[in-house]
């Protein structure tokens, strides 16, 4: 099969409609975080039901078009098409980069798929800050890459047939964006429910990407190690989400672990290994649907991001989260920090039967605010 016939079997192609609206949601780490940067190793995270919206619509603008976002500090993006390409001016807020790349890939897909290019708007509306702009640590980088993938392919009349090829575009996306992250909110937030993702290969991925591979071509390549699987929950699992009120930076968190340890230092090494153990027993314990040992590895996880801190001085699990933590527990809700900690969100997991009222008072006697948020179901490819 040649590799023109066989990218046109990833996609379906729909009709064309005025405008295209897509939804994609906010995510948190439930295990794994930081051992995740490293190619194999394990995570399990879940998408929640706070997202954020695109909305893509015909420009009015004879060659090019514009791009909004109620993230405040973003103003306008205008775009202009010259000789088929997008292309913005070289002062553009760095704000944008993530979004133009998206665009760029998602183009030169489409132009891969001879679907004739249509000049759009896009208007992105985010849940994943409170009114007062301020984020809950949910995502957003990751958010807004795909959904201008998903907008702009939907807009065309595209639609991928795997949540993989989705995941690949804004893979991708991140790499041009030089982006570090372990791309598990991505495989996340195109999945949607609890997720179980194994890190691929990223340095393969960036060689590729410098290499000039056409986006068709990688979409088409099997990616060494990459693992996405949804996983099933135990019925009697319930989850509460504590906000601590104050965003962190993922980035300097990761900069100052990078800058700090060595992958081959034996301490690194053995928490590598610790992590990957403690994840894949959480995995058994989901296809077990076994809360107890879902419970067990979350107090694991915990002791091994607080050894983490301490060997490399991270600030991982502020005295918020220590408080929404030793809170839980006389509830019989074993709880952690979520992704790169030092704020944001912490999680907690107990028996759906136990009454929660009390902890949620608890909490917010402190500084802790209880989100109301719930997993949203894993997707289905229809709204891939
Ligand atoms: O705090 P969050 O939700 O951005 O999670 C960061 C998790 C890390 O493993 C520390 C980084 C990553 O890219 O996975
Ligand atoms: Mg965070």
């Amino acid at each position: 099969m040649s590799e023109q016939t066989s990218i046109q079997n990833l996609f379906n192609r729909t009709s064309l409609n005025e405008s295209s609206t897509v939804k994609v949601p906010g995510k948190l780490f439930i295990t794994g975080e930081y051992a995740i940067l490293f190619p194999k190793q394990p995570a399990i995270i879940i998408a929640v039901d706070q997202f954020l919206t695109a909305q893509v619509t015909a420009s009015d603008l004879p060659e090019g078009g514009v791009i909004r976002t109620n993230l405040s500090e973003l103003g306008p993006l205008n775009y202009v098409r010259q000789d088929g390409n997008f292309q913005v001016s070289a002062n553009t807020a760095s704000g944008w980069h993530y979004c133009i790349n998206a665009i760029r890939v998602t183009e030169s897909l489409l132009k891969s798929l001879k679907v004739p290019l249509l000049n759009y708007n896009i208007q992105f509306n985010s849940e994943l800050i409170n009114k007062d702009g301020l984020k809950f640590g949910l995502g957003s980088s990751g958010a807004i890459v795909v959904a201008t993938i998903k907008g702009i392919l939907a807009y065309h009349g595209v639609q991928a047939l795997d949540h993989v090829t989705i995941f690949k575009l804004a893979a991708i996306a991140l790499t041009l964006s030089k982006s570090n992250g372990s791309l598990a909110d991505i495989a996340t937030i195109t999945t949607g429910g609890w997720v179980y993702y194994q890190s691929f290969d990223r340095e393969w991925l960036k060689e590729m990407v410098h290499a000039n591979t056409p986006v068709a071509s990688l979409l088409l390549m099997n990616w060494p190690d990459l693992v996405i699987e949804s996983l099933n929950v135990p019925e009697e699992l319930s989850l509460l989400i504590g906000w601590t009120q104050s965003p962190a930076s993922t980035e300097n968190l990761v900069g100052q672990l990078l800058e700090r340890s060595n992958p081959s230092d034996d301490v690194f090494k053995s928490f590598l290994k610790s992590a990957m153990t403690s994840v894949e027993r959480m995995r058994s314990g989901f296809q077990a649907k076994n809360l107890a040992s879902i419970q067990d590895e979350i107090q694991v996880y915990r002791q091994l991001l607080l050894e983490l801190s301490r060997t490399y001085q991270l600030n991982i699990e502020t005295k918020e989260l220590t408080q929404f933590i030793e809170t839980a527990l006389p509830h019989s809700y074993i709880a952690k920090s979520s992704g790169a900690g030092g704020g944001d969100c912490g999680i907690a997991i107990g028996h759906q039967d136990i009454e929660t009222e009390t902890l949620i008072k608890e909490w917010e006697s402190g500084d802790i605010v209880a989100l109301p948020l719930q997993v949203t179901p894993p997707f289905s490819t229809e709204t891939t």
